[in-house]
């Protein structure tokens, strides 16, 4: 193997940088050429890449977000944009690609597998850690201490006001982000969209703490079946009028900022398992962390399985907010 394509693509997260510049120069160690597609699939379609040497990686494992950009490309999702992105492999004389993002970029890179055999290695990139077959995606832990800093702040008004906030954190379909910052934060509750939300049993609990305990925030991920935060907050207020009650909205600043030191060491070890693991002849995987070692996972089930809620960690939110 003489040349790889390295690309990020969907949501952008925190460690991204941290895995670009490992693969990178695992490659360079191993006399590999890096070209780093921009922004995503798009950058494949339009024939827009840079070269990554050594340099040009350094000083980015500090920094969030992606070097390279990133998109969510509908025209990747057509067998016409397919087949421009495999020309644009073709010309550059690219012989594999390293992918870090979501399902939905690993389903795109599996889907270029099937039609041109182009062997690929997906690298966890979201701060949703919602991927089947790995522990921790890259950018969880930075998202969760972020959710966790502004969460003490609010906690500080409310317990000061003695407020209940309906806090709402980011995970569209997934409540791993607010059930690990429930935990952290002392939350009363989490509400996520792997349970249903039973209003009723939440406001009798409202009703039965008043008074006994300062403050109550309850975390919402985007994707509760009863709305998000406002909504949320609205609904409970209607039955509970003479309550002191706010919300807020964490939105993308959760998706910002340095990556922790958890998230870089993530991303390292990743990016140099991804060289390895080409080298060594694996097309079509996903790489994840169990039992703190890197493994790879055939792409098929890491795209076709859902990461489930640890029952576990439930049990604990459940007994910790216990009145
Ligand atoms: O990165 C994943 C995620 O944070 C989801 O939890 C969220 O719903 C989504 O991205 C929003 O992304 P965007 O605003 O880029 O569409």
């Amino acid at each position: 193997m003489k040349k790889i394509g390295i690309l990020t693509s969907g949501g952008d997260a925190p460690g991204m940088n941290a895995a670009i510049r490992a693969v990178t120069r695992t490659a360079i160690y191993h006399n590999i050429e890096v070209k780093g597609i921009l922004n995503g699939f798009e950058g494949l379609i339009e024939n827009k890449w840079m070269n990554l040497k050594f340099s040009d990686v350094g000083n980015i494992i500090q920094r969030g977000g992606t070097l390279l950009g990133s998109a969510r490309s509908d025209e990747f999702r057509t067998p016409e944009g397919r087949e421009k992105a495999y020309k644009t492999i073709q010309d550059n004389g690219i012989e594999a690609l390293v992918v870090i993002g979501g399902d939905g970029s690993f389903a795109g890179a599996h889907q270029l597998f099937k039609e041109f055999k182009l062997p690929f290695v997906g690298i966890p990139g979201t701060i949703d850690n919602d991927l089947y077959g790995t522990e921790y995606t890259i950018g969880f832990d930075t998202a969760l201490n972020t959710v966790v800093e502004a969460v003490d702040k609010i906690r500080d008004t409310a317990s000061s006001h003695h407020r209940v906030f309906f806090v709402e954190v980011m995970g569209r379909h997934s409540g791993f982000i607010a059930l690990d910052a429930g935990i952290a934060v002392g939350a009363e509750e989490s509400l996520i969209p792997e349970r249903t939300t039973d209003l009723r049993s939440l406001i009798h609990y409202l009703k039965r703490i008043r008074g006994k305990k300062r403050s109550s925030i309850i975390l919402v991920s985007e994707g509760d079946d009863e709305g998000g935060a406002i909504e949320i907050m609205n609904k409970v207020k209607a039955e509970l009028g003479d309550f002191d009650i706010r919300s807020s909205v964490l939105g993308h600043m959760q998706r910002g900022g340095n990556p922790s030191a958890l998230d870089r060491i993530l991303a390292s070890r990743m990016g140099v398992k991804a060289i390895e693991s080409l080298l060594l002849g694996e097309k079509d995987i996903m790489l994840g962390v169990q039992n703190n070692s890197i493994v790879s996972i055939p792409i098929k089930e890491a795209i076709s399985k859902k990461e489930t809620i640890d029952e576990d960690k439930l049990k604990v939110m459940k007994i910790l907010s216990h009145f």
